[in-house]
């Protein structure tokens, strides 16, 4: 219910857009309640006249036809009244509706941007991607048109009852007799269907999530084989979401008819009970018109009733997916007022630093994945799982409760043992304008340590230092801006050359872009290529090789002009001339300022002023070349058989590389 009250804290802003469509609803429905009058005046107006002719009183059989004439305009004149104000209506209520989309569109995107890098590691993207358009639009389409409707309905109800009421108040009780009925077997509904739509929203999460791993793990997929797998998968996720929807249905289909069928009931009941007046006189022929008419205009809003409360289940079911994202609060922020970082020359510090990756919390992904994970085992060994065989979820509902919402795995046999430390006791001085290269074998801890320069991550303990400050003590943006780093898998987004490179500079000129590009080496590919600059690349566009993308990245790096730059091992995928080129990118890039250069290969450590050993999150050996030759055992040994990424990735001769130090 909380969540339900939250949801309609976004009308807010939406109160007079609202309080119209509900003024302009009511006036439609006052419209509506006296067409059922004015019919019955006419059905009185028919019979007298009918008699009258009978008794050939011409004169009052022609006043009987003229009122005959005038009721009929006049509900041909409500009748347009109440079109003009419905259009109306439904022109503000679409504002209202989409005008809610937007804020929450607004709202989650935002807050997704404000999240730290560590949520998302945890995340499935299409679990996310499913909370920011189908719960949205769930929430949009109850706050925008449902809640008015149920209003509408609300006030039918009663504007029909008391002029049911008025008209014969004995008859009136009995009309409405079934409301209080509607209204318990409503709310049973609410109660069960609710949990069993939050699973279905929750299911139709996994699927899209499922669905955006197939496609963008496509060359995996492709690579092996494994079509036949992910489909099965990808069925498994279709019929979960299936079942659990045809478990919504049934409960549907259970209850809805119910509501409209009371009703009806009520109908029947007046038709005998009022015929019987007519028939003795004690109700007009108008009267009883007017009165059923009525009764049948309750019928429409009970029997939609269901299908109202189910829009407002499932708004709330997908309300609270929306706030589990916007109640996650970032874990990552500069304290408020924080200052810029200082001028300075790029002095990296690290002092007694640990850090310990977070366990993946109790926000929705992790939980999911174990489940399907689970569910794929378990539908294997049962040879596949399409809906027909009984899901063990139908039958949750068949014993008679509805579908519980899955309870998160037991925390002590699901949850990972806690993280161990990646990084411990870390203590490393860079001076301003150094160049270290960081050697270590996979899994060291390498990328961690330089990711916590930027505050990718925060160190679980100890501090990191940039110019004498602490880096959580200052402004993040103008950390950041401060600080560039060259992923050893740089995503471009779909756009040009020119706007890839310009984004760590949006300002920039065309001409700054290019002389970027040429610094890092970029120029030459990027000329051949068919619109040269403008050339769409990423998602919808050229795909470009490994080494053509870390050049762009180095282009963007050296656009933004950082005092610390941070390579990480941005010559791995390349072959050895084009790791010249990129030696002479980097050569340029690393004048004037700090970097930390991730190796792999000794041609790159060359570069460096002085080498960085890091075993097992610890920083075992420092010192140049010839040094941690003699003083590091890890180091010869990593000279004398290369390390284990060098056996696959380089293709040179190895001998060529070593003298060239
Ligand atoms: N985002 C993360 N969440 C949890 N654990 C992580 C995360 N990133 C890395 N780790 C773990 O931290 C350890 C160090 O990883 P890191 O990426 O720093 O190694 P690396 O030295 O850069 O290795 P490589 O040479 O293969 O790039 C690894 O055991 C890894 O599993
Ligand atoms: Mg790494």
């Amino acid at each position: 219910m909380t969540t339900f009250y939250r949801l309609l804290g976004f009308l807010r802003p939406y109160k007079g857009g609202l309080i119209a469509s509900l003024i302009l609803a009511s006036a439609a429905m006052v419209m509506t309640v006296a067409i059922p009058y004015l019919t019955g005046l006419a059905v009185d107006a028919l019979q007298t006249g009918a008699r009258h002719a009978r008794a050939h009183e011409l004169a009052l059989r022609n006043h009987d036809r003229h009122t005959l004439l005038v009721l009929a305009l006049v509900i041909v004149g409500v009748v347009l009244i109440r079109w003009a104000l419905t259009y109306l209506r439904r022109i503000i209520a679409g504002r209202v509706s989409l005008g809610i989309e937007y804020d929450l569109r607004g709202l989650l995107y935002g807050h997704l941007q404000r999240l730290e890098l560590g949520f998302f590691d945890h995340q499935q993207t299409g679990q996310l991607m499913s909370r920011a358009t189908v719960d949205l639009q769930a929430v949009r389409f109850f706050l925008g048109y449902g809640l008015v409707f149920i209003l509408q309905s609300a006030l039918t109800l009663v504007l029909a009852g008391i002029a049911m009421i008025v008209i014969n108040p004995g008859l009136g009780l009995i009309a409405m007799l079934p409301v209080p009925f509607v209204v318990v077997i409503s709310q049973r509904y609410g109660r069960r269907a609710r949990p069993a739509i939050q699973e279905v929203q929750q299911r139709i999460a996994e699927l899209t999530a499922n669905a955006e791993e197939n496609i963008s793990g496509v060359r995996v997929v492709k690579s092996f084989a494994r079509e036949p797998l992910q489909l099965k998968r990808f069925r498994h996720s279709v019929s979960r979401v299936f079942d659990q929807a045809m478990v919504s249905t049934r409960l549907e289909a259970r209850y809805n008819p119910m509501i409209g069928f009371l009703p009806q009931l009520g109908l029947a009941a007046v038709l005998l009970i009022g015929g019987v007046s007519v028939i003795h006189g004690h109700l007009s022929l108008g009267q009883f018109s007017a009165f059923f008419l009525y009764l049948n205009m309750l019928i429409v809003p009970m029997r939609s009733l269901g299908v109202t409360l189910g829009l407002a289940q499932r708004a709330t079911a997908s309300g609270a997916r929306i706030f589990q994202v916007l109640d996650r609060a970032p874990r990552l922020t500069s304290p408020p007022g924080a200052p810029p970082l200082p001028p300075g020359g790029g002095h990296i510090e690290f002092r007694g630093v640990t850090l310990r990756y977070e366990d993946p919390d109790e926000f929705g992904a992790a939980y999911s994945r174990t489940r399907e994970g689970e569910a794929i085992r378990a539908s294997e060994t049962a040879q596949g799982g399409r809906p027909d065989s009984p899901a063990p979820v139908a039958d949750a509902e068949s014993a008679g409760t509805a579908a519980p919402p899955a309870p998160p795995p037991p925390a002590s046999s699901r949850e990972p043992r806690r993280a161990r430390a990646v990084l411990r006791d870390i203590d490393l001085d860079v001076p301003a304008g150094r160049t270290i290269a960081l050697v270590g074998a996979t899994g060291s801890g390498k990328t961690s340590l330089v990711s916590l320069i930027s505050r990718l991550y925060d160190p679980t303990a100890g501090r990191v230092l940039l110019d004498g400050v602490d880096v959580q003590s200052v402004n993040l943006r103008s950390l950041r801006q401060s600080v560039a780093v060259v992923s050893d898998d740089p995503f471009l987004f779909s756009a040009s050359i020119a706007e890839n490179i310009a984004y760590a500079r949006p300002g920039a000129s065309l001409a700054e872009v290019e002389e970027a590009a040429r610094r890092a080496q970029a120029h030459e590919f990027i000329a051949r290529l068919p619109q040269g600059f403008q050339t769409q690349v990423g998602e919808r566009g050229l795909t470009l090789s490994g080494g053509q993308r870390q050049r762009l990245a180095i282009a963007r790096a050296l656009l933004a002009d950082p005092r610390a730059l941070i390579l990480d091992d941005a010559t791995s995928s390349v072959d050895s001339s084009t790791e010249r080129l990129i030696k002479r990118a980097l050569d340029e890039a690393m004048v004037g300022r700090t970097t930390l250069i991730i190796a792999h290969r000794l041609s790159t450590i060359a570069l460096a002023d002085e080498i960085v050993v890091l075993d097992h999150g610890r920083v075992i050996a420092r010192g140049d070349h010839s040094q941690l030759l003699e003083t590091s055992p890890l180091y010869r040994e990593i000279v004398a058989k290369g390390l284990p990424e060098q056996v696959f990735l380089t293709r040179a001769p190895r001998e060529r590389e070593v003298s060239g130090l």
